[in-house]
């Protein structure tokens, strides 16, 4: 694949947990958007998934679903490419180079998603749990990307991926591409439904805080109706004072590709029980079409998929990583 005069993507998620309608309406249908402008590269980051414990058997599957679920959603692979972290080698050396060469355990220790995921057991995590950030690095810094479209918790991971090219730049030479980070307007950050307040996640506690890609269609319309709404009768955008209505209009308005503001009209003077019953028929019917799509790839063709993608890129992988181990003197 060589670099044309469009820009280059390259994103990436774990195979790990339910993949939910935060991750698509937030990160996966938009990045559907992107594949004309530019040269995309979507990854199955199966060595992130690892830093924390996964079954072995479950994971061999989510590697395919999640490659599933890119195709389902539109990434078309004539167009970008899809393939599996673990199965270019490249990632992992680049990233022990980083480690030993350019990354501080003071940069680290900054790192917020870290604190959190932690916890109180600090001491007790696996060291690529901490260094987790570092292999992000690595993933971007391979194959020259110019943006990174992420939501905005990883904003800081892809700050950390520049501020490490600088320094192995400032030391080496010009050497590494710096990325920038595209963070999605705030719309596309979707709430919890049984708590408007904070994100929706697949590592929540009730399993009706979020609607999963692979939900069955009438379950998932249940949840809705029964998603945390707020006092009063209004159906009117407004995070402060309704979060939870607000969560839903903008679910809703993705999901039908209407602004907010013509919902709104359209549910003047009308009940949340109607505007529910509605978002609950939307959702239905979106899970409907997407599972269609979805049961229609064999496992067979998502692996000569990821297949062809490792073999296309990998040369570009390959590439950096000899640059940068002459810079270095290992090779
Ligand atoms: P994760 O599941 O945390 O690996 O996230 C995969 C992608 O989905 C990242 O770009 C996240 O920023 C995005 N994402 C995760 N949860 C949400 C959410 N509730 N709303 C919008 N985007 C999300
Ligand atoms: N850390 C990202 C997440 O949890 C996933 C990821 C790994 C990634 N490598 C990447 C995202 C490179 C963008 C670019 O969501």
């Amino acid at each position: 694949m060589e670099k044309n005069n469009k820009k280059r993507i390259f994103s990436g998620v774990q195979p790990s947990g339910d993949l939910h309608i935060g991750n698509y309406l937030g990160a996966i249908s938009q990045w559907v958007n992107m594949q004309n402008k530019y040269e995309c590269i979507f990854c199955v980051v199966d060595y992130h998934a690892i830093t924390v414990k996964q079954d072995p058997e479950i994971l061999r599957k989510k590697i395919i679903e999640i490659a599933k679920i890119y195709i389902a959603s539109g990434i078309d692979p004539q167009k970008s490419v899809i393939f599996q972290q673990s199965t270019i080698t490249a990632h992992t050396e680049f990233a022990w180079i980083l480690n030993c060469i350019v990354a501080r355990m003071s940069d680290l220790n900054k790192m917020t998603q870290f604190k959190d995921k932690s916890g109180n057991h600090q001491e007790n995590v696996g060291i690529g749990l901490y260094d987790y950030p570092v292999l992000m690095a690595s993933d971007i810094l391979l194959y020259n990307t110019d943006v990174v479209p992420v939501g905005d918790d990883q904003l800081q991971h892809v700050e950390l991926t520049r501020t490490l090219a600088r320094r192995f730049n400032e030391r080496f030479g010009d050497t590494l591409q710096l990325p920038k980070a595209e963070i999605r307007k705030t719309g596309a950050r979707i709430m919890g439904l049984d708590d408007p307040t904070k994100k929706m996640s697949k590592s929540a506690a009730s399993d009706l805080n979020y609607i999963a890609l692979t939900d069955n269609p009438d379950k998932a319309a249940k949840k809705i109706m029964r998603a945390v709404t707020d006092t009063g009768s209004e159906i009117k955008y407004d995070l402060e004072k309704k979060p939870g209505i607000s969560n839903l209009l903008t679910i809703y308005s993705l999901l039908v590709k209407k602004e907010i503001k013509e919902l709104e009209k359209e549910y003047q003077n009308k009940m949340y029980g109607e505007f529910k019953k509605n978002l609950a028929e939307v959702v239905k019917s979106f899970l409907i079409d997407f599972q269609k799509k979805y049961n229609a790839i064999s496992d067979k063709e998502v692996e000569q998929i990821m297949a062809q993608g490792t073999k296309k890129i990998k040369p570009i992988a390959d590439n950096t990583l000899d640059r940068v181990k002459m810079k270095i003197g290992v090779l």
